[in-house]
């Protein structure tokens, strides 16, 4: 489907739901997100510029459902500033943004975008180190729940059941009772991504995930994310190569502000602009 005619979709389902809130309501039901044309994230000339200065030029690019892409590039190339816009943090001065093929994330706010089921993890753990790591994973449950509803919130039998299973998956379900505050770098990395997973995310976008582990918690990392693929989409953006090399099908490589080339990574490591731009240096 062309980009015109998706907006369009959106904008009858908007107008249809009474207008742009509604529509929200409407696309916020987990399970919703429109697929049937193989992209669960869609970016077509995406353009934003910051006092005269391009980060992001003209942007094309696509994610198939339970894709696990991984995005390189040098620093500066605007990797950060597409999930900036991906998120709704920044808005773009140009182009298209799609979640599914219905919904025009360029209508939404950063809150609505993630309830949406678009989930972000930032470069820096923060996670709250004065509690347990599964009261950090119940906080995650709480964000949509309203303060009273907060402060007395137990999790139903559905809630406890996807609690164990985040702790199995994050390799913290030895260390459900200890402090945040005691745990490594790497398991505060992976409690973050746990406190993602008890919303059910969609899309997954990460920033660097591993900067700064240690090699085993990187292993350990690259399983977590083929573990997590095929059930959640995950855009992962990284320098280091080695982890890519484990975790990656298809690789994006962007490059001020564009897509330099894509494919596998042994592709994209022998394409001669890439390794001018990136690898050779
Ligand atoms: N809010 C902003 N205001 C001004 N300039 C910005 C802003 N955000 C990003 N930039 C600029 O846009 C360009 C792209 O930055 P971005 O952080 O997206 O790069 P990156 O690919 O994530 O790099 P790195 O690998 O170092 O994290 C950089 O030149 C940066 O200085
Ligand atoms: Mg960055």
């Amino acid at each position: 489907m062309t980009p015109h005619l998706m907006e369009e979709g959106a904008r009858r389902l908007a107008t249809a739901s009474g207008g742009r809130s509604a529509g929200f309501s409407r696309v916020a039901v987990a399970g919703e997100v429109d697929v049937t044309h193989g992209r669960i994230l869609y970016l077509e000339d995406v353009s934003v510029s910051f006092d005269g200065f391009r980060a992001i030029n003209k942007l094309s690019l696509d994610i198939a459902p339970g894709e696990l892409r991984c995005i390189i590039g040098p620093n500066g190339a605007g990797k950060t500033t597409m999930m900036d816009i991906i998120t709704g943090k920044t808005r773009p001065d140009a182009g298209t943004v799609f979640f599914g093929s219905t919904i025009d994330l360029l209508r939404y706010k950063e809150s609505d975008i993630a309830q949406m089921g678009i989930g972000r993890k930032f470069q820096k753990p923060t996670v709250f180190e004065q509690l347990t790591v599964v009261e950090n994973l119940e906080l995650a449950l709480k964000t949509d729940k309203g303060v009273r509803a907060s402060i007395f919130f137990r999790p139903d039998s559905a809630e406890s059941d996807r609690l164990a299973e985040v702790l199995r998956t994050i390799h913290l379900a030895g260390s459900a009772a200890r402090l945040a505050g005691t745990l490594s770098h790497g398991q505060k990395q992976w409690l973050e991504i746990g406190m993602l997973l008890m919303q059910d995310p969609k899309l997954l976008l990460l920033d660097e995930p591993v900067a700064g582990m240690t090699d085993e918690e990187t292993a350990r990392t690259a399983e977590l994310f083929l573990s997590l693929k095929g059930q959640h989409s995950l855009m992962v953006v990284e320098h280091d190569m080695s982890f890519i090399k484990t975790i990656s099908e298809k690789v994006t490589v962007l490059h001020e502000g564009a897509v330099l080339a894509e494919g596998t990574l042994e592709q994209v490591q022998s394409d001669e602009r890439v390794i001018e731009v990136y690898l050779g240096r």
